[in-house]
């Protein structure tokens, strides 16, 4: 499977019906959608009003990246906002199972994240719960930040996890992604890639995204 999901934080926030559009047109098959708190992550991105924007702008999966602390709290609220997939991370939350379920109730399709320092053992027993795990390959807060090498070592390692456990579960990397690692981390058993500067800052970001995905 080869995903790109163009990360919605690089867009001009300015032309967002423009830019979102750029991506329902695009070869990229899911929208990704960073909502951070603040308090998980030193930044602040935006959260239901700038959703529903895009949610109009496009039918595509969207693609919702929880960077918020007790992410319970609000996962039902981004499925009724038009989540496809709703992805909280481990670190976040005391009650990993709950969320899952509480994701799950609202047919949305479950995600769970790893900052770099969790490494992927952690996710063993909760594995055959979710459909999703993303390996964050930079620290969560910012866009524009350097790949951090020693994630494609966690990607195989979770391919590996997955395989013996007989599942299908999605692996979807995010930071520092650009034409030049894509087909690496899809060779190292990536699923879905996420790219926001270096898609936006393409001077043709359609081709940027095929490039990506044909790399
Ligand atoms: C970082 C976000 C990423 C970010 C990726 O906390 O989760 O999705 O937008 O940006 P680039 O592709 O510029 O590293
Ligand atoms: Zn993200």
């Amino acid at each position: 499977m080869r995903i790109l999901s163009p990360s919605m934080l690089s867009a001009d926030f300015g032309h967002l019906d423009r830019d979102t559009r750029m991506v329902d047109r695009s070869a990229a098959e899911w929208v990704h959608i960073d909502v951070m708190d603040g308090v998980f992550v030193p930044n602040i991105s935006f959260g239901f009003p700038v959703m529903k924007a895009i949610r109009k702008a496009t039918d595509k999966c969207l693609d919702v990246h929880l960077m918020i602390v007790e992410p319970e709290r609000y996962v039902a609220r981004f499925a009724e906002a038009g989540a496809g997939i709703v992805t909280f991370h481990y670190e976040a939350t005391k009650d990993v199972a709950g969320c899952i379920g509480l994701i799950r109730g609202t047919g949305a399709q479950v995600g769970i994240s790893i900052k770099p320092a969790t490494p992927v053992e952690v996710l063993r027993e909760v594995l055959p719960q979710v459909d999703l795990v993303l390996v964050m390959s930079v620290e969560p807060g910012f866009g524009g930040q350097s790949f951090i090498p020693g994630s494609l070592d966690k990607i195989r390692a979770l391919r590996a996890m997955i395989r013996e456990q007989g599942l299908r579960t999605i692996i979807e990397v995010d930071g520092g992604i650009s034409a030049r690692n894509a087909c690496e981390l899809f060779d190292a058993g990536a699923d879905a890639l996420v790219a926001g500067s270096a898609v936006f800052g393409a001077a043709d970001p359609e081709a940027e995204i095929r490039r990506m995905l044909e790399a």
